[in-house]
């Protein structure tokens, strides 16, 4: 059994994502070409507080929200050849029914305890708030706007109750702490296990480097419980007690095999995940959800009487042009948008061509991408067939000659075979493309050397050019048999040209004499630049990215266009009591009257203030604060205290005119 991990079911496929899927799908499709019985399944992640808030935004059910979203990223998966065998959802019966059947062993083998413990609450929306829904100062570097688990400026981690001025992203109110009683897993027990298992999986040297880090700093028992409201599974024996997401999230690998087994009876579910059988299972994940995936999971597998994995495989992270991924820089973009635009098997191509079994990050370069495509596939490995079939076609009614005209030359292609098989086993794809092109530029070099078209304008050598050809054809077969993990839909197109039925690993090894080839049809074209700059263009926000801010802090100048500036006229400034920093000013924005609340007291006294025109941003949304809601922002520039300097509009301005 091989797994992806499960896309959370809330958003859309992107290119980072793809690495993962197509990873994973190369290497069980090489499994299967070798004759293994693998299963290669996923599903949608569909728990969690992120899920609820965002159906609730959709004014729609969770579970719409799941369905829906699962099967766009589904079809988006399909669309870049990955062939799962079973997509399910973790919002399924069977991973309820796995998911509390590990719980209860769990419990009755005293691996679980409960324990009160203080968490934000916000009481506007009558709900506990996961750490990344409130946000505040940093504690340790002052910088504002923070999520409660850590700082994205000096790297601090934390919990929501230590920052500064803290708020709920949902409602912009203050959180109040509040207890309630939380279901704990003895993770700290598994730390022998943890260590057996870590050595029988032969993880990688990145993986355990990490986990012998997490083991030096001790294991924390681990919190696998939320309130409600939750959007998950209850817990057994509570009324408001629910899941966590990622303790049901890696059962639903056994939940989408459990639902696949039930339809296919060469399959059975305790084979593969009860102890003592000699099947295998993998997981294939980032680099980012280790911690999940080599401590929790293994040691709920162990301690509730299940199998562990045979190993998980993590991956890097993917970077676009050298850097992270961006809306704004028009790099963040969707599947769905590279498909309309290019060639997935260029895709495939191109991240075989540049992952290894590390956690190293990978880098799609869009320039080294089309040099690479065009050079690689179109220019050396489709040139191979497209230089010889015309010749079969025409000249000998596209029969294939009967014997090879250098059966030593077809002998080295068919030797790399182990080579290759082992490169791809070892998830070493990157060497395994290596080998495959330096075969095809052998392949080139020989078709050059034997100038079928110069032999075919020869009388004496014209029956030769059969054998020259074939020669040349089998070379380009052996090739595409060894590609099919990586490109099978162009490996699929070229087998049809042989007018096979299928292909094995061992087919690259024996020759295909004598038979009848089909009429060659281009495979691939090569890429040109203007698709690549079109689908950054796509991909630019805010088309295709409408509400959040970019990832790099950057805005474009159409979210810029969304801020509405109106000149206002202060017409009252005073004093709040209790607040040293700050002002209320009563603003006049044209016959409507706001309330701001402005830290500008240091700057400036309030008769300063009154009659002034200033620049008011007039669309912000009202936020609730200790003294009062504050119903927009004037602006102002300098460091602050008292070189604060209020922008000022022309005397000639009128209240309520918009600024452009
Ligand atoms: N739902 C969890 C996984 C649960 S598995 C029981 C999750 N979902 S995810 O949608 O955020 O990510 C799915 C997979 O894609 C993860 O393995 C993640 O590491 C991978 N990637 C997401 N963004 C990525 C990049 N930018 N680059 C490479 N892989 C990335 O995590
Ligand atoms: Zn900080």
């Amino acid at each position: 059994m091989v797994s992806s991990a499960l896309p959370y079911a809330n958003g859309y496929m992107h290119m980072g994502h793809l690495v993962e899927y197509i990873q994973t799908d190369i290497w069980a499709r090489f499994q299967k070409q070798r004759g293994h019985l693998c299963t290669f399944v996923c599903a949608a992640d569909a728990h969690g507080t992120p899920i609820m808030i965002k159906a609730r935004q959709e004014n729609i059910s969770p579970e719409e929200l799941v369905t829906r979203v699962a099967a766009e990223q589904h079809e988006d998966l399909k669309a870049f050849g990955v062939a799962f065998d079973n997509f399910h959802t973790t919002h399924s019966e069977e991973n309820r029914q796995l998911t509390c059947r590990m719980f209860e062993a769990l419990r009755d083998a005293g691996h679980i305890y409960t324990k009160t413990i203080e968490q934000a609450f916000d009481e506007q929306e009558k709900m506990f708030l996961p750490d990344r829904f409130v946000k505040g100062t940093c504690p340790r570097c002052r910088t504002e706007d923070q999520y409660g688990d850590a700082c994205e400026n000096c790297g601090a981690t934390y919990t929501p109750n230590d920052l500064i001025d803290p708020v709920s992203v949902l409602s912009e109110t203050k959180p109040v702490w509040k207890e309630s009683e939380h279901y704990f897993f003895r993770l700290g027990a598994f730390e022998q296990r943890l260590r057996d298992w870590m050595k029988s999986a032969e993880l990688h040297q990145n993986i355990t480097s990490k986990l012998e880090e997490w083991f030096e700093a001790g294991l924390q028992d681990w919190d696998i419980s939320r309130d409600a409201p939750y959007f998950g599974f209850k817990i057994p024996g509570t009324e408001d007690k629910y899941f966590y997401v990622w303790l049901d999230a890696p059962v639903g690998y056994l939940a989408s095999f459990l639902h696949y087994c039930n339809q296919h009876e060469e399959l059975d579910f305790d084979e593969y995940w009860m102890p003592g059988h000699d099947t295998e299972a993998y997981h294939f994940i980032g680099k980012d959800i280790v911690y999940f995936h080599t401590l929790f999971w293994p040691a709920v597998l162990e301690g509730s009487g299940f199998r562990t994995p045979t190993s998980v495989f993590a991956h890097g992270f993917l970077t676009v042009n050298g850097k992270k991924m961006s809306k704004s820089r028009g790099t963040f973009i969707k599947a769905r948008t590279f498909a309309n635009n290019l060639d997935p098997s260029c895709l495939r191509y191109y991240y075989a061509a540049k992952l290894g079994p590390g956690m190293d990050d990978i880098d799609l370069n869009f320039d080294d991408f089309v040099a690479r495509v065009n050079s690689d596939l179109v220019g050396k490995l489709v040139n191979i067939a497209s230089r010889c079939a015309g010749f079969i076609s025409k000249g000998f009614a596209g029969e294939l000659a009967v014997e090879l005209d250098d059966p030593d030359l077809f002998a080295e292609f068919a030797a790399a075979s182990d080579e290759i098989a082992a490169h791809f086993e070892r998830r070493e794809f990157s060497k395994a493309i290596r080998t495959v092109m330096s075969l095809a530029d052998k392949a080139n070099r020989y078709i050059d050397d034997k100038k079928p078209w110069v032999m075919v304008k020869n009388a004496d050598q014209a029956a030769d050019v059969q054998a020259v050809c074939t020669q040349g054809l089998n070379m380009f077969r052996a090739l595409m048999v060894y590609l099919m993990p990586v490109i099978p839909a162009l490996a699929e197109k070229s087998r049809e040209l042989f007018g096979e039925q299928a292909w094995t690993w061992s087919s690259a090894s024996t020759p295909l004499l004598g038979q009848k080839i089909s009429r060659f049809k281009p495979l691939l074209s090569r890429v040109e630049s203007e698709q690549v700059e079109k689908m950054i263009e796509q991909s630019r926000a805010p088309e295709t990215a409408p509400v959040t801010v970019p990832d790099s802090g950057e805005i474009t100048i159409d979210d810029f266009t969304k801020v509405d500036l109106r000149v206002a006229r202060i017409e009252k400034a005073e004093p709040v009591e209790g607040a040293d920093k700050l002002l209320q000013l009563t603003l006049d924005l044209g016959g409507e009257s706001r309330i701001v609340f402005a830290g500008i007291k240091a700057a400036y006294s309030t008769e300063e203030l009154e009659g002034r025109l200033v620049v008011a941003v007039a669309n912000l949304k009202p936020r609730k604060m200790r003294f009062g809601t504050s119903q927009g922002m004037v602006l102002a520039a300098g460091p602050g205290g008292e070189d604060i300097f209020l922008l000022s509009a022309d005397s000639g301005a009128k209240p309520g005119m918009r600024i452009k």
